[in-house]
């Protein structure tokens, strides 16, 4: 098969490192893909929201199957221009991307379907917002603009005067442009958070291996949010008695939901849970592989990806069987000193070829780029760097092994990532 690869993250680097394993590749194109992603197939200069330069692409090349990363081309219809000019892609059509693309169609979609998440209310009026900001007696509130707003369009209000800003922000002066048209204000949920990626052709689904992201920039979850400092998985925090509640009680329903509704959800569905005191509860959907969760979680995966893809576009998963590895994965992402604000690009990164000499461990790219022959900075989020071993602490210890054979001018990381999940791991252990 001719795999295309669509976006330039490190979760695509995983996806097609993954894709490449399989017996069924043959050849595989990144659109527009980074430094090292080079290594397993052809970089194509076009960016991801080129959707009609993708699909002239996908003819011209014959590819037999398209794999969409990002969410803006699931969102923008990328699916359907495929399908309708007869081309084969993972992903999900553009109605059932409202999932991710519309906060407000996924929690009505929710509370159709009884699926368990904070109580919220939708507005499209800045004035009824703030009045019912007014109303409001227990803070913190979430206020989400509706639209995608590259993972910057929840805001967490402490105060009734925040949540008052955030409105006027999201609504007024629309920070995030259209995105802010229409705001959610969900009550705020405390517990742990976790995530699920679980695959489906609409009719059967396969959960991937629980993970669990770190979000902030500092240790200890402290400082600015960004997109992801570092993931591992599988996470204690999703006990197999959990997996199980959350396919049933969360998973099924909104496939089963927008079946119902007229929508075949094809690809992978990630849900961002809080686990409450009371059960799981939905944060949110992406309608995409979570970046940097992916990269761990593939890492554990021993079935044939592509395999599997390909037989969720056929509709066809129910004869497919999911294989695991035993064991733990972790991914540190190391970026640019300054990110998520402003930062600096151009920097040599050098090591990389002995730390992917580490064994164990797979050095994926994701803000890089080849600039005179070197690899070089071109991003907030430059690599994640991935290991997988027998038990979470080992995962973490060869994971830094590897980080610590990279240098580039100004780089970040953190140094916990998979602490809590280590620390949930002994408090059990030393239980028994
Ligand atoms: N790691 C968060 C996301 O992919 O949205």
């Amino acid at each position: 098969m001719h795999v295309l690869v669509i976006g330039s993250g490190g979760r695509e680097h995983a996806l097609g490192w993954k894709i490449a394993q399989s017996p069924l590749a043959k050849k595989i194109s990144f659109a527009p893909g980074n430094a090292g992603t080079e290594s397993l197939g052809r970089n194509v200069p076009i960016e991801a929201d080129d959707i009609a330069s993708l699909v002239s692409f996908a003819k011209k090349e014959a590819v037999d199957l398209a794999v969409v990363g990002p969410e803006a081309p699931l969102a923008a219809g990328i699916v359907d221009k495929f399908e309708a000019q007869g081309l084969r892609v993972f992903g999900p059509v553009q109605a059932a991307a409202r999932l991710e693309g519309s906060k407000s169609f996924c929690r009505n979609l929710l509370r159709r379907n009884n699926v368990p998440g904070p109580e919220f209310t939708v507005f499209d009026s800045a004035e009824r917002a703030l009045a019912y900001v007014e109303t409001l007696e227990r803070f913190p509130v979430v206020v989400k603009a509706d639209g995608l707003a590259a993972g910057k369009g929840v805001l967490i209000c402490e105060t009734r005067d925040a949540a008052e800003n955030a409105v006027k922000s999201v609504m007024k002066e629309r920070k995030f442009g259209k995105a802010g048209e229409t705001v959610v204000i969900e009550d705020f949920i405390e517990g742990e958070e976790a995530s699920i990626l679980a695959l489906t052709d609409g009719r059967t689904l396969m959960c991937l291996p629980s993970s669990q992201d770190h979000k902030r920039i500092l240790d200890g979850d402290k400082g600015l949010n960004t997109g992801g400092m570092g993931a591992y998985s599988p996470t204690p925090v999703v006990t197999p008695a959990l997996e199980k509640r959350i396919e049933k009680d969360i998973l099924i329903p909104v496939i089963h939901g927008l079946r119902m509704e007229g929508m075949v959800y094809k690809g992978v569905l990630y849900a961002g849970l809080m686990i409450t005191k009371s059960g799981p509860k939905v944060l949110e959907f992406n309608v995409r592989f979570g970046d940097p969760e992916t990269q761990a979680v593939l890492m554990n995966l021993d079935t044939d990806l592509l395999a599997l893809m390909d037989a969720i576009v056929r509709g066809e998963l129910d004869r497919m069987e999911l294989k695991l590895k035993t064991g733990w994965s972790v991914c540190v992402v190391m970026a640019s000193g300054g990110y998520p604000n402003t930062y600096e690009k151009g920097y040599e990164i050098s090591g990389l070829d002995s730390a992917a000499g580490v064994k164990d461990a797979v050095v994926f790219h994701a803000g890089t780029s080849r600039k005179e022959g070197k690899v070089v900075t071109a991003g907030g989020r430059v690599l994640g760097v991935t290991a997988h071993a027998k038990d979470l602490a080992t995962a973490k210890k060869t994971a830094y092994e590897a980080v610590g054979k990279i240098s580039y001018k100004d780089a970040y990381y953190r140094n916990d990532i998979a602490d809590k999940g280590i620390g949930k791991y002994r408090k059990k252990a030393s239980r028994r």
